[in-house]
């Protein structure tokens, strides 16, 4: 059948601007880290991605190692996009990175030329694109010279494999420092992507103020803790949750976490959220923050997502007692 997008698709949805540049991204974006590799069911994957699209979320983040096996999202990406969203690409904006390890030897992982524009031309033959609209550098190479990672996207916007380019997981300082290079070449640095949610405060501090200081986007990931600030570890861990799924988050995690949580909630219960719901508005009042980057394992959960949008206003009491409970000290 051919796909038919909901022709309301932007009527719901929040679209805020990146930095001081011309892009606006919705609230809500979807990420393919997890749920969406070879190990997934493709329909499942395509479900999602075609609701997210249908309710204005028309933002997809990938990575050159997002799977498993690392290129799969990609490659299932591609799939998605041939079969229905290619005529659509035009309202969509995908943006993939390179910076983690991709393939053995010295040439597919960190920061050097050889490795990002390799990279991102084995992203683009998995997604069938001829451009992305944003790459990024996942990660900060302690020994690539800044100068060399900063040409290499200087040279991937200049040879049309990306429109824009950006930045993950860099401290403050790098951050100033890319900035400056890339404006040296007369290529903005577009976007921040640091993690960031209630338990990780760390886009707070100075690293917010070079974001609002230079105008640089930010779009943060894992704002759900990967899970944990929801209700799906409330009554114990469930056998299809990450936790059972993935490396990246523990049960001492759930266990460590799960008194907060449980607290939170009771924030969120008084707002009329789920805590899924309070957390993203959580990220959402932040000035620099553009959108946040959620995954999903079900279309409920996009769902929930969207919700959030109902009520992103914090009074400051609410925020002084989510403190308290963060911070008890
Ligand atoms: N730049 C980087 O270095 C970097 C690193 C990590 C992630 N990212 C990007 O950020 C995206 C999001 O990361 P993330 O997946 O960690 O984000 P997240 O939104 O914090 O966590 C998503 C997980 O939370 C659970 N969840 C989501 N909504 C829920 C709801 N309403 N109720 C209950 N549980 C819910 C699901 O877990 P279950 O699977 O258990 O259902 C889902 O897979 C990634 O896909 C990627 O694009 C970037």
């Amino acid at each position: 059948m051919i796909y038919s997008p909901n022709p309301d698709r932007y009527n719901t949805m929040l679209y805020r601007r990146v930095g001081n540049s011309g892009l606006k991204l919705p609230a809500i974006s979807l990420g393919f880290w997890h749920n969406f590799g070879a190990k997934e069911s493709l329909e499942s994957s395509k479900e999602k991605t075609l609701y997210a699209f249908d309710h204005g979320i028309c933002h997809f983040d990938l990575a050159n190692n997002y799977g498993p096996p690392p290129g799969s999202a990609e490659s299932v990406f591609g799939e998605i996009l041939k079969k229905d969203l290619l005529p659509f690409r035009d309202e969509i904006t995908i943006a993939t990175k390179a910076g983690w390890q991709m393939w053995p030897g010295p040439y597919g992982d960190f920061g050097s030329r050889k490795y990002l524009i390799a990279s991102l031309d084995q992203s683009l033959k998995r997604m069938g694109l001829e451009y992305v609209d944003i790459f990024y550098h996942h990660r900060r190479d302690p020994e690539t010279p800044l100068e060399e990672t900063m040409q290499a996207l200087d040279y991937i916007v200049r040879s049309g494999r990306a429109l824009y380019v950006g930045i993950s997981s860099y401290d403050a300082p790098s951050t100033q420092q890319a900035y400056d290079l890339l404006k040296s070449m007369g290529t903005p640095c577009l976007i921040h992507q640091p993690q960031y949610n209630m338990f990780n405060r760390s886009l707070e501090g100075e690293l917010h103020r070079v974001l609002i200081q230079n105008k640089i986007g930010c779009i943060t990931f894992s704002p759900l803790a990967q899970g944990l600030l929801t209700d799906r570890y409330l009554n114990g861990i469930p056998k299809d949750s990450r936790v059972k799924k993935s490396i990246f988050l523990t049960e001492n995690q759930v266990e460590e976490s799960m008194q907060k949580v449980t607290q939170l909630h009771q924030i969120a219960k008084n707002r009329n959220q789920k805590l899924s719901q309070m957390a993203l508005a959580f990220n959402l009042r932040l000035d620099a923050v553009s959108s946040v980057l959620i995954g999903a394992s079900h279309v409920s959960q996009i769902q929930d997502a969207i919700g959030s949008l109902q009520n992103l206003d914090f009074s400051a009491e609410e925020l002084q007692a989510i403190d308290r409970i963060l911070n008890p000290s």
